[in-house]
């Protein structure tokens, strides 16, 4: 019988467990493995989860990994372990923690599923992806971090709130960091097509800018004991979506860069085509405008800062 897709989520918090079921539910892969430091839950997720599929009939069976050898033959690999913010922290203050976890889990994809496209969503998001690519030696189309899906969702979430037209017809692209210093590309972003900039004054876009870049850190002072997942989830399977079925749809992704955007040897969110072999083009064909690389630049410093501080530690067996 011809092997289906199949998808590791590692981590069976509400983040990955989440990741788990949307992919249990739409189809879009006949395998999800569960991996996570305790196997009894999750085993209990991938029970309920497979039982969830089967009450929608879908034909997707959710497994828990025992050993990381079941995460051998994975199409994508899914890394979503690793702390969430807590109240009155930022993404950056996770970085020596949330490395050492991603590290590990990089050998072992390396080590087991050396064929997978990786996307990391754990925090700080650049650096972690940065640190996956390095511990994996895969090439850097293999592996890519997802925020911008995420970041233009919030975006478009406030949008709709603004204007309360065109719900679901919102197309707002972001760039750079995941974080406080992201680029909303404000002239790229429509509402049902019309610029954003006919719809709106600019003080008007500015405070939507705010409030992403505010999205995931308001959210957290809300729950109280951890980070979004919801949404988060949904745009890691639309990156999933699109390695599984080969879409070329464009979106912004953190992904390696070698002098595009003058950014070179550092993971930033750039658009970029998905298909089967993860990044299939890094889209640099448009030009930013002076503002714009302003705060692209100051993004990827940020991101630099924190990947110097690893290297000094010798985080890196070497560079
Ligand atoms: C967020 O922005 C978890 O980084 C993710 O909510």
């Amino acid at each position: 019988m011809a092997k289906g897709k199949k998808v590791t989520v590692i981590g069976t918090g509400n983040f990955g467990s989440t990741v788990a079921f949307i992919l249990a539910m739409n189809g879009a892969c006949h395998n999800v493995v569960l991996r996570g430091r305790n196997i009894d839950v999750a085993k209990g997720k991938a029970l309920d989860m497979s039982q969830a599929a089967n009450a929608a009939r879908a034909h997707t069976i959710v497994t828990a990994a025992e050993t990381p050898a079941d995460m051998a033959d994975s199409d994508i690999v899914v890394i979503t372990a690793g702390a969430p913010r807590t109240p009155g922290m930022n993404r950056d203050d996770l970085l020596l923690k949330n490395a050492e976890i991603v590290k590990n889990y990089a050998r072992e994809i390396k080590e087991c599923a050396p064929n997978a496209v990786v996307i990391v969503v754990s925090n700080p998001l650049d650096v972690m992806t940065y640190v996956a690519l390095k511990e994996t030696g895969f090439p850097r189309e293999r592996v890519l971090g997802m925020a911008g899906i995420l970041d233009s969702a919030r975006m478009a979430h406030f949008i709709y709130e603004k204007l309360e037209i065109g719900a679901g017809q919102i197309r707002a692209t972001v760039m750079g960091g995941h974080g406080d210093t992201m680029v909303p590309l404000t002239r790229f972003t429509t509402v049902a097509g019309i610029p954003i900039d006919d719809l709106i004054t600019r003080t008007e876009l500015k405070e939507i800018v705010d409030k992403t870049k505010n999205g995931g850190g308001q959210i957290v002072k809300l729950l109280g004991n951890g980070s979004a997942y919801y949404a988060p989830a949904k745009s890691t399977t639309v990156m999933v979506d699109a390695i599984l079925k080969d879409t070329k749809q464009v979106h912004s992704c953190a992904v390696y860069l070698k002098g595009e955007f003058e950014a070179n040897n550092i993971v930033s969110g750039v658009p970029v085509m998905i298909g089967a072999g993860g990044v299939e083009k890094i889209m640099d064909d448009f030009k930013l405008d002076y503002c714009q690389k302003e705060r692209f630049s100051n993004s990827v410093k940020s991101v630099q800062e924190m990947v110097d501080k690893l290297y000094e530690l010798n985080f890196f067996d070497e560079k």
